[in-house]
């Protein structure tokens, strides 16, 4: 039976590696093809500031060649916008950014930003461009998220990833309640950062998670494994669960 849970891969680590010799070894492009057969169902890819991993060029030919659906991470930015609406991706996720931070730290903050990202949220939907924002599971985050009128809430599982224990448990809760909140709004509840073969399955588990997008821990276990066989293994965890 196939899984009800969407896996996207985030492939941006790859392109770190590639850009760490300033080559074009490893390549996305490969990663995204051999993600298709691995049993991902979609790929993810966060086109920073920066361009610290993924580069437009990339995202040019990932657009262009590769069959699975593309969440496009992006900071609300008129530059981002400009690109997201060239090249339709099947979403687009609205990540907070800092130059500064090693990775997307903390949510986005949909109730003080709601007048900054509505003009955002509206011209990526009147493009037909599913819309996600990134946000902490609080109540109030997933409520503004509801009236900005996104179709997806990414909630952040960063802090449940970094805890162990009764904090672990207690942040387990506030996703679960969370996404059901979110669900009880008629949004799609997609969850993701800091995922690992040991702590997705309890992830898996809330019945209302319809999509997890991974990447650093895959990428980080395929320098092992294997993209392949790593990627058929958190398929199979998440299964299981
Ligand atoms: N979802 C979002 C919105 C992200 O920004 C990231 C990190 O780029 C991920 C998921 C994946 O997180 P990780 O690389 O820790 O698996």
């Amino acid at each position: 039976m196939k899984s009800p849970i969407r896996l996207g891969v985030n492939i941006d680590h790859v392109a770190t590696i590639r850009n760490a010799r300033g080559g074009l070894h490893p390549d996305p492009l490969r990663a995204a093809e051999v993600a298709a057969s691995a049993g991902a169902d979609g790929l993810t890819v966060h086109l920073r500031e920066d361009r610290r991993h993924i580069t437009d060029a990339d995202l040019q030919r990932l657009s262009a060649k590769v069959s699975l659906p593309i969440n496009l991470e992006m900071a609300a930015t008129e530059e981002m916008l400009s690109i997201a609406l060239r090249h339709k991706p099947n979403a687009a996720c609205i990540v907070p950014e800092r130059r500064e931070e090693r990775t997307t730290e903390g949510g986005l903050d949909a109730l003080g930003g709601h007048n900054h990202l509505q003009p955002i949220v509206t011209r990526l939907r009147d493009n037909h461009i599913r819309v996600s924002l990134f946000i902490e599971p609080s109540i109030a985050q997933i409520e503004a998220s509801a009236r900005l009128g996104v179709d997806i809430v990414e909630l952040h599982t960063g802090r449940y990833s970094n805890l162990d224990g009764d904090a672990q448990a207690a942040e387990w809760q506030r996703l679960e309640a969370g996404a059901r909140h979110a669900r009880s709004l008629g949004l799609e509840v997609h969850m993701g950062h800091g995922l690992t073969f040991d702590n997705v399955a309890a992830i898996a588990r809330i019945p209302e998670v319809q999509e997890l997008n991974i990447g650093h821990f895959i990428i980080g276990e395929a320098v092992f494994v294997g993209l392949a066989e790593a990627i058929r293994h958190m398929r199979a965890t998440i299964d299981r669960a």
